[in-house]
């Protein structure tokens, strides 16, 4: 596709309000000297350009944005609303939050707004709006960049107003709504919409993740991630009238539970997200979350944010290692990024944050590691335009539904273990280490285009959602999906007549119990007569009806029946995980699921180097970098070619952790 940028984005969060101004000429100096080409601004300046109710400041903000124009930098716009002026919450308290315990917050920390408080919403347009009038037609502003890392709840009085009239449009009528929530347990059933309350601590909240009723906690949380979707619309529509043209993105985050973000993604016109990987996250999932923030949209992202080094607010801040960064960047480019933005330039002198690490450090030269690292990156990101906008063509996709994260772990058990992402996971981690290009995809996403679809445990089938696989099957599509799926509809009702409902037919199978098994527990497992293995967290017992079994369990009182099956339907295939099984015999079953599907890697030689592909429609960018702390053999097939980072040609060799090369090819059809 077209890119969004003219160039790849090369800068990040920038807050020169925190410093005096002689400061700004050093960092315009440095930024040219790390070819930072881009700055992102005015993130947390709510509380400076408008410092009352009905004041507006714009002198400073003026002048940073006619001195970063000056510099022909791609000024990121923010519009500041992330974090409350005090004064707001001193004149209306309502615009802070109630927490989940029924607390009212004051004045502190950030992304504290009441998304309904109508007070909050003026405010939040009124700044939007006046922003995009002043700076809207400067050729600099290139993006716009709305609040920051939406997140949180509120349960307060104007939230569960809202949230009656929310469900007052879903459900039309309360005899709908008591069906759908099964208000006839425990005596529950309401009579008037005001009887209805919002599901925290002080109501149907068990702890502070699980409920009494998922359908109730469900359905708010679809209102909370719309509540804060109408605040970024909100700002969006008051930019618009003002700027009809620039980018309007926020900055996500990943696999964040909180918010559909398929949803929110119709609503973005460039996806952006913050990478904050700890020390010990698998590069797997790293590089999954990569390939989500890609499939919101299919189509190339941002990455807002990133540390060059440090971090300040894990448990373990520990440094990236030389040439991590350079790896980290370009894994980012290869699942799809055409920007690289770091938080922050500038190291900030105080408050939580002053740990958090920057290109320019506290030192305040650019004679560090860091900022030298950061220098050679920019330099070679100056001659890779021609990647932005580039593609990326899978035939595998794997599934990912927030109503589904949210329901599997909201129900009271089977199992305290089991959790969304994490399983997801498993089934990437496959497909990562076998260099299979993954999309991810929502459950309404068109699947004709792909060979093999993995759903793992897809516990809420939604409506169409049956139809939709089916349909994928029977036109000759590989399907799996596992244990926990197909149980419940979208309001956490079981969908009756044997386990997996409406995924019955098409799998095969009849799931008459499942047995959850704790930490020390395991079952043992025969796959195919001749490789035992174990398995463990769940277990399905399976009754054939019409799939064939390829792994049965030889431990338990379920001894005999299967534990994996494959059922040939239409043209297709479906496979069905009904446990979770031992790293090799997971890895031996995906084998047969990868084969059946016929499923190419991008290159054929095993190799535990990171293979990734970007495709322009004449040429192929292979990525190839090692995350392992092994130094690993260079696949032969990249033996002789150049890395267009270097330049050189690339010998048989071994290749120590973090290196990165990226290899072009004319690709002939
Ligand atoms: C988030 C925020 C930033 C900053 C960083 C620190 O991503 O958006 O403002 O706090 O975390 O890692
Ligand atoms: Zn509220």
């Amino acid at each position: 596709m077209k890119p969004v940028f003219n160039r790849i984005l090369f800068g990040g969060d920038y807050n020169p309000n925190q410093w005096p101004q002689d400061i700004w000429q050093e960092d315009m100096r440095m930024f040219k000297q790390a070819s930072i080409n881009s700055a992102t601004i005015n993130v947390f300046s709510w509380a400076q350009i408008q410092p009352s109710e009905n004041q507006y400041d714009f002198d400073e903000l003026d002048q940073i944005i006619e001195m970063l124009s000056q510099e022909k930098m791609d000024i990121v716009l923010a519009t500041a609303t992330g974090a409350l002026p005090a004064w707001m919450f001193k004149k209306y308290p309502e615009v802070g939050r109630t927490d989940y315990q029924g607390r009212q917050h004051k004045f502190g920390q950030r992304h504290n707004a009441c998304p309904n408080s109508l007070v909050y919403q003026k405010y939040a347009a009124a700044i939007a709006g006046k922003l995009a009038e002043r700076y809207g037609h400067n050729p600099y502003v290139t993006c716009w960049h709305i609040n920051n890392e939406y997140q949180g709840d509120c349960y307060c009085e104007n939230c569960e107003k809202a949230f009656r009239v929310w469900l007052k449009d879903k459900y039309q009528t309360i005899d709908a709504l008591n069906k759908a929530w099964n208000m006839s347990f425990w005596g529950h059933t309401v009579y008037e919409w005001d009887e209805i309350v919002l599901p925290n601590a002080l109501s149907e909240g068990i702890g502070n993740d699980k409920t009494a009723f998922a359908g109730i906690s469900i359905d708010y949380r679809r209102f909370s991630s719309d509540s804060l979707l109408e605040n970024f619309k909100m700002e969006r529509d008051a930019i618009r009238q003002f700027d009809p043209d620039t980018p309007v993105t926020t900055n996500l985050m990943g696999t964040f539970k909180g918010l559909d973000y398929f949803k929110w993604a119709k609503e973005m016109d460039i996806v952006s997200w913050d990478n904050y990987p700890a020390y010990n996250t698998p590069w797997s999932l790293v590089s999954m979350t990569h390939d989500l923030m890609r499939g919101l949209k299919q189509q190339p992202f941002m990455l807002m944010e990133q540390t060059p080094s440090q971090q300040n607010w894990q448990p373990y801040n520990s440094l990236k290692k030389p040439g991590q960064m350079r790896a980290q960047s370009y894994q980012t480019i290869a699942h799809g990024a055409d920007t690289i933005q770091f938080f922050q330039l500038r190291r900030s002198i105080g408050a939580c944050e002053k740990f958090h690490g920057a290109v320019i450090e506290h030192v305040g030269h650019e004679k560090t590691r860091v900022f030298r690292e950061t220098a050679d990156l920019g330099k070679e990101l100056t001659q890779l335009s021609e990647i932005m906008g580039t593609e990326h063509n899978g035939r595998t996709a794997i599934i990912f539904d927030w109503d589904n994260y949210w329901a599997l772990e909201y129900t009271s058990g089977p199992t305290i273990d089991l959790t969304y992402v994490d399983q997801v996971h498993q089934y990437y981690r496959y497909f990562y280490e076998h260099n299979i290009p993954v999309d991810m995809l929502s459950v309404t996403d068109d699947l004709t285009d792909y060979d093999l679809v993995v759903a793992p445990v897809l516990y809420m089938v939604k409506e169409g959602v049956k139809e939709k696989l089916t349909a994928f099957v029977e036109n000759g599509g590989t399907l799996v999906t596992t244990y926990m799926s197909g149980i419940v509809d979208q309001s956490d009702n079981v969908h009756l007549g044997g386990y997996p409902g409406p995924l019955r037919k098409l799998a095969g199978i009849w799931v008459e119990e499942i047995d959850a098994l704790a930490p020390e527990q395991s079952n043992q497992v025969k796959i195919k007569e001749h490789i035992s293995g174990s398995s463990s967290l769940v277990s399905d017992l399976i009754h054939l009806e019409g799939a064939e079994a390829l792994a049965v369990y030889t431990s338990n009182f379920y001894a005999g029946m299967p534990a994996v099956t494959k059922h040939l339907y239409g043209a297709g295939t479906v496979f069905y995980f009904g446990t979770q099984l031992d790293a090799a015999s997971f890895d031996h079953l995906m084998t047969e699921v990868k084969e059946a599907a016929e499923i190419q890697p991008i290159i054929a030689e095993k190799t535990a180097l990171e293979v990734t592909r970007r495709q322009s429609e004449s040429h192929d960018y292979y990525f190839v970098i090692n995350f392992d702390p092994e130094t690993q053999p260079l696949p032969a097939y990249f033996v002789g070619k150049i890395d267009i980072l270097s330049g050189a040609t690339l010998k048989e060799e071994q290749v120590p952790q973090y290196t990165t090369y990226i290899i072009k090819e004319e690709r002939h059809t």
